[in-house]
Protein backbone atom coordinates (compact mmCIF):
# COMPACT_ATOMS: atom_id res chain seq x y z
CA UNK A 1 0.00 0.00 0.00
CA UNK A 2 1.40 3.61 -1.30
CA UNK A 3 1.96 5.84 1.93
CA UNK A 4 -0.98 9.28 1.70
CA UNK A 5 -1.08 12.49 0.81
CA UNK A 6 0.02 13.75 4.12
CA UNK A 7 2.77 11.53 4.26
CA UNK A 8 3.63 12.05 1.02
CA UNK A 9 3.91 15.78 1.27
CA UNK A 10 5.98 15.98 4.67
CA UNK A 11 8.61 13.24 2.55
CA UNK A 12 8.89 16.03 -0.52
CA UNK A 13 9.09 18.69 2.16
CA UNK A 14 12.49 17.16 2.97
CA UNK A 15 13.66 16.30 -0.51
CA UNK A 16 13.67 20.34 -1.90
CA UNK A 17 13.59 23.61 -1.21
CA UNK A 18 11.25 25.85 0.56
CA UNK A 19 10.18 28.01 -2.34
CA UNK A 20 9.95 24.82 -4.67
CA UNK A 21 7.95 23.08 -1.93
CA UNK A 22 5.89 25.81 -1.38
CA UNK A 23 5.13 26.12 -5.31
CA UNK A 24 4.70 22.23 -5.67
CA UNK A 25 1.47 22.66 -2.33
CA UNK A 26 0.13 25.57 -4.71
CA UNK A 27 0.32 22.78 -7.69
CA UNK A 28 -1.62 20.03 -5.35
CA UNK A 29 -4.27 22.59 -4.70
CA UNK A 30 -4.87 23.87 -8.26
CA UNK A 31 -4.82 20.46 -9.58
CA UNK A 32 -7.35 19.61 -6.92
CA UNK A 33 -9.29 22.39 -8.15
CA UNK A 34 -8.80 21.43 -11.71
CA UNK A 35 -9.30 17.49 -10.63
CA UNK A 36 -13.39 18.12 -9.47
CA UNK A 37 -13.99 20.40 -12.17
CA UNK A 38 -13.24 18.13 -14.77
CA UNK A 39 -14.74 14.61 -13.14
CA UNK A 40 -11.00 13.27 -12.03
CA UNK A 41 -10.07 12.16 -8.62
CA UNK A 42 -9.03 15.13 -6.85
CA UNK A 43 -6.94 13.38 -4.41
CA UNK A 44 -5.54 11.12 -6.94
CA UNK A 45 -4.38 14.50 -8.30
CA UNK A 46 -3.20 16.14 -5.66
CA UNK A 47 -0.55 13.37 -5.06
CA UNK A 48 0.72 13.97 -8.21
CA UNK A 49 0.96 17.47 -8.10
CA UNK A 50 2.78 17.53 -4.54
CA UNK A 51 5.28 15.10 -5.93
CA UNK A 52 5.93 16.24 -9.65
CA UNK A 53 9.06 18.53 -8.58
CA UNK A 54 10.78 16.27 -6.04
CA UNK A 55 13.86 15.67 -8.03
CA UNK A 56 13.89 19.30 -9.61
CA UNK A 57 17.35 19.67 -7.95
CA UNK A 58 18.79 15.80 -8.68
CA UNK A 59 19.83 16.24 -11.93
CA UNK A 60 23.12 16.05 -13.62
CA UNK A 61 25.20 15.57 -16.91
CA UNK A 62 24.67 11.22 -15.78
CA UNK A 63 20.94 11.91 -15.37
CA UNK A 64 19.76 11.29 -18.98
CA UNK A 65 21.97 7.40 -19.42
CA UNK A 66 19.95 7.07 -16.02
CA UNK A 67 16.87 7.77 -17.50
CA UNK A 68 17.69 5.20 -20.65
CA UNK A 69 18.76 2.39 -18.32
CA UNK A 70 15.29 2.99 -16.59
CA UNK A 71 13.29 2.27 -19.81
CA UNK A 72 12.71 6.46 -20.37
CA UNK A 73 12.93 7.99 -23.67
CA UNK A 74 14.72 10.88 -23.36
CA UNK A 75 14.37 14.04 -25.81
CA UNK A 76 17.34 15.75 -27.50
CA UNK A 77 16.44 18.90 -25.67
CA UNK A 78 16.64 16.74 -22.26
CA UNK A 79 19.91 15.24 -23.46
CA UNK A 80 20.79 19.03 -24.06
CA UNK A 81 19.81 20.12 -20.83
CA UNK A 82 19.11 17.03 -18.34
CA UNK A 83 17.64 19.06 -15.95
CA UNK A 84 14.32 18.86 -17.95
CA UNK A 85 14.24 15.34 -16.81
CA UNK A 86 13.34 16.05 -12.96
CA UNK A 87 9.85 14.70 -14.03
CA UNK A 88 11.25 11.17 -15.44
CA UNK A 89 13.40 11.11 -12.15
CA UNK A 90 10.07 11.46 -10.34
CA UNK A 91 8.52 9.16 -12.94
CA UNK A 92 11.32 6.23 -12.10
CA UNK A 93 11.04 6.98 -8.26
CA UNK A 94 7.44 7.18 -7.63
CA UNK A 95 6.94 3.84 -6.13
CA UNK A 96 9.88 3.59 -4.31
CA UNK A 97 9.33 7.13 -2.46
CA UNK A 98 5.62 6.24 -2.17
CA UNK A 99 6.05 2.41 -0.32
CA UNK A 100 4.08 1.43 -3.00
CA UNK A 101 3.05 0.43 -6.58
CA UNK A 102 1.58 3.89 -8.64
CA UNK A 103 -0.90 3.84 -11.32
CA UNK A 104 0.72 4.02 -14.74
CA UNK A 105 -1.32 7.38 -15.45
CA UNK A 106 0.68 9.15 -12.28
CA UNK A 107 3.85 8.34 -13.75
CA UNK A 108 3.43 9.70 -17.20
CA UNK A 109 1.84 13.08 -15.91
CA UNK A 110 4.76 13.72 -14.03
CA UNK A 111 7.39 12.81 -16.55
CA UNK A 112 5.96 14.66 -18.87
CA UNK A 113 5.04 17.81 -16.80
CA UNK A 114 8.01 19.75 -18.35
CA UNK A 115 7.58 19.82 -21.97
CA UNK A 116 4.48 18.23 -22.22
CA UNK A 117 3.48 15.21 -24.68
CA UNK A 118 0.70 13.99 -26.44
CA UNK A 119 0.20 10.96 -23.84
CA UNK A 120 0.77 12.88 -21.08
CA UNK A 121 -2.89 11.59 -20.23
CA UNK A 122 -5.92 13.73 -18.24
CA UNK A 123 -3.82 13.63 -15.27
CA UNK A 124 -0.77 14.80 -17.16
CA UNK A 125 -2.91 18.11 -18.40
CA UNK A 126 -4.06 18.83 -15.10
CA UNK A 127 -0.88 18.54 -13.94
CA UNK A 128 0.98 20.76 -16.54
CA UNK A 129 -1.94 23.62 -16.51
CA UNK A 130 -1.46 23.92 -12.47
CA UNK A 131 2.45 23.48 -12.80
CA UNK A 132 2.29 26.95 -15.33
CA UNK A 133 -1.00 28.83 -13.10
CA UNK A 134 -0.25 28.00 -9.61
CA UNK A 135 -1.12 31.23 -7.54
CA UNK A 136 3.17 31.40 -6.31
CA UNK A 137 3.94 32.01 -9.85
CA UNK A 138 5.12 35.08 -11.01
CA UNK A 139 4.85 34.97 -14.76
CA UNK A 140 1.41 35.96 -15.01
CA UNK A 141 -1.67 38.11 -13.36
CA UNK A 142 -4.62 37.18 -12.39
CA UNK A 143 -6.09 38.05 -15.62
CA UNK A 144 -3.66 35.63 -17.37
CA UNK A 145 -4.87 33.16 -15.24
CA UNK A 146 -8.21 33.87 -16.35
CA UNK A 147 -7.65 33.72 -18.98
CA UNK A 148 -6.55 30.39 -18.97
CA UNK A 149 -8.93 29.07 -16.66
CA UNK A 150 -12.05 30.11 -18.29
CA UNK A 151 -11.49 27.38 -20.89
CA UNK A 152 -14.20 24.68 -21.11
CA UNK A 153 -11.91 22.06 -21.97
CA UNK A 154 -8.33 21.08 -20.58
CA UNK A 155 -6.87 21.01 -24.13
CA UNK A 156 -7.79 24.60 -24.36
CA UNK A 157 -6.15 25.57 -21.26
CA UNK A 158 -2.90 24.11 -22.85
CA UNK A 159 -3.16 25.69 -25.71
CA UNK A 160 -3.43 28.87 -24.41
CA UNK A 161 -0.38 27.98 -21.72
CA UNK A 162 1.28 27.02 -24.94
CA UNK A 163 0.89 30.17 -26.74
CA UNK A 164 1.86 32.48 -23.73
CA UNK A 165 4.67 30.37 -23.22
CA UNK A 166 5.38 30.37 -27.02
CA UNK A 167 5.31 34.38 -26.39
CA UNK A 168 7.97 34.50 -24.28
CA UNK A 169 10.33 32.00 -25.78
CA UNK A 170 10.47 33.72 -29.11
CA UNK A 171 11.53 36.95 -27.17
CA UNK A 172 14.14 34.91 -25.20
CA UNK A 173 15.01 33.33 -28.60
CA UNK A 174 14.39 30.09 -26.53
CA UNK A 175 13.27 27.27 -29.15
CA UNK A 176 10.62 24.43 -28.42
CA UNK A 177 11.43 20.93 -27.67
CA UNK A 178 9.81 19.05 -30.37
CA UNK A 179 7.53 16.59 -28.09
CA UNK A 180 6.06 20.13 -27.10
CA UNK A 181 5.16 21.15 -30.61
CA UNK A 182 3.61 17.94 -31.67
CA UNK A 183 1.37 17.94 -28.42
CA UNK A 184 0.21 21.57 -29.90
CA UNK A 185 -0.10 20.07 -33.21
CA UNK A 186 -1.82 16.90 -32.16
CA UNK A 187 -4.67 19.24 -30.41
CA UNK A 188 -4.63 21.94 -32.71
CA UNK A 189 -5.78 19.09 -35.41
CA UNK A 190 -8.67 18.07 -32.77
CA UNK A 191 -6.86 15.64 -30.61
CA UNK A 192 -8.17 15.07 -26.98
CA UNK A 193 -5.83 14.33 -23.83
CA UNK A 194 -7.08 10.55 -22.70
FE1 LIG B 1 8.93 20.72 -12.76
FE1 LIG C 1 6.62 22.54 -10.96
Amino acid sequence: MRIGYTELEAKVKGMIKETRFRHSLGVAAVSRTLASRFALDPDDAAYIGIYHDAYRYSCSAATPGYCREHGIDVFPEEDKDPMLLHGALAAIHFPEDAGGSIPESFRIAVRHHTLGHRDMGRYGAVLYIADYVEPGRKHLDDDDRKRILSANRLEDMVITIMDMQQEYFSREGIQSAGVSLELYRYIKDGGELA
